[in-house]
């Protein structure tokens, strides 16, 4: 009982430090806002729903924002839903959520916006310490009429990112998705987009399936377009995807994308719309870590550009079981590309 009332009247004194219970709409809208003048620790459920009536940004540009949970994580399995929201963090400010989170869109709304679900940017951080599960959002990229004809691009369906995005438990992403409108082709990075000074690590890997870039024109990197560093520690499945390049990767010049800790990955069901490569499109550096498996991905599955690094791991294999469709080879490596396939790697059906 002492100890309880001294921390708490401790945290009180603490100059800077607010807290409270989120538990709606408003109130998640109300901790980012104090941020403009200071630090932030508030409380959030689990089993929170946050549901904003219309769509939100959620948006802060200084200071910490610290989302805790007063459950005990440990035994806990639920997560809080965010329903209509979307987090920007710019211009240095931090949020760390400890709470598993469940970004949930709406199917029938696209919204005009560089990353659909979380915007970070340049030297900007957005960690959370558990799982992250993003749903059915979208983004597309329509002009208004007043406009002139200048190309009129949105990137990141579910994330965009040119700071730190960090995701320490399981990264799922369904059903993300970039529509193009008229003479504006689609963006790129259908679940995540990594410009040149972002970063990502996946903790424990990232899953994503059944998204989308859609109409002709533009659109690469199906579910990670990535220009800067991707790091992924965990297991990962690539599935159901489509771009014009690169369906399930883009891996841009001077960027670096790293499996680690011998963490397989698993790319299924691939198609790339008009143009080349379906599970991944290198022009940088790319290592897998431990075994890869492409099923039904189209050919080239890989395509590894003029001066590009592309290390693939042992015990890894291309299947190809629709035969009647497959028009070349695995792997299409540029004369100064560096590939490494090691002995182990099998190759069936092409
Ligand atoms: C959300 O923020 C973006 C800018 O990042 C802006 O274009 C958009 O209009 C905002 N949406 C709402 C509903 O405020």
């Amino acid at each position: 009982m002492y100890t309880k009332l001294f921390s708490s009247l401790a945290l009180l004194v603490i100059p800077g430090v607010a807290r409270g219970l989120i538990e709606t709409c408003e109130d998640l809208q109300a901790a980012f806002e104090l941020t403009q003048t200071q630090d932030v620790v508030d409380e959030i459920s689990t089993f929170g729903d946050i549901e904003c009536p219309m769509f939100t940004n959620m948006t802060m540009t200084s200071n910490t924002l610290t989302l805790n949970s007063a459950e005990d994580l440990s035994i806990t399995s639920g997560s809080t839903s965010l329903i209509n929201v979307r987090l920007e963090v710019t211009n240095g400010a931090k949020l760390v959520w400890e709470t598993s989170v469940f970004f949930l869109g709406d199917e029938e709304v696209e919204n005009n916006v560089n990353g659909g679900g979380v915007f970070v940017g340049e030297g900007s951080t957005v960690r959370f310490l558990n799982d992250v599960q993003i749903r059915d959002v979208r983004i597309t990229n329509e002009r208004d009429g007043d406009s002139d004809n200048a190309v009129f691009v949105r990137d990141g369906g579910c994330v965009w990112t040119a700071g730190f995005f960090r995701v320490d438990g399981e990264a799922t992403f369904t059903s993300c998705a970039i529509i193009g409108t008229g003479e504006s082709p689609p963006g790129s990075g259908g679940a995540v987009f990594v410009d040149a000074t972002g970063s990502v690590l996946f903790n424990q890997g990232v899953a994503i399936s059944d998204t989308f870039i859609t109409n002709d024109g533009g659109g690469d990197g199906g579910g990670i377009f990535n220009l800067g560093k991707v790091n992924i520690k965990g297991d990962s499945r690539f599935e159901e995807l489509s771009a014009r390049s690169g369906a399930a990767i883009f891996n841009g010049e001077d960027a670096s994308f790293n499996f680690r800790n011998g963490a397989s990955a698993f790319f299924r069901d691939l198609s790339n719309r008009d143009s080349e490569g379906s599970a991944l499109v290198n022009l940088g550096f790319f290592k897998f870590s431990g075994p890869v498996l492409f099923v039904d991905a189209e050919a080239p599955v890989i395509v590894a550009t003029e001066g590009s690094t592309t290390i693939i791991s042992r015990d890894s294999a291309f299947w190809m079981f629709e035969n009647d469709d497959v028009t070349g080879e695995a792997i299409s490596v540029a004369d100064s590309a560096e590939v490494s396939i090691p002995g182990s790697v099998s190759f069936v059906g092409f």
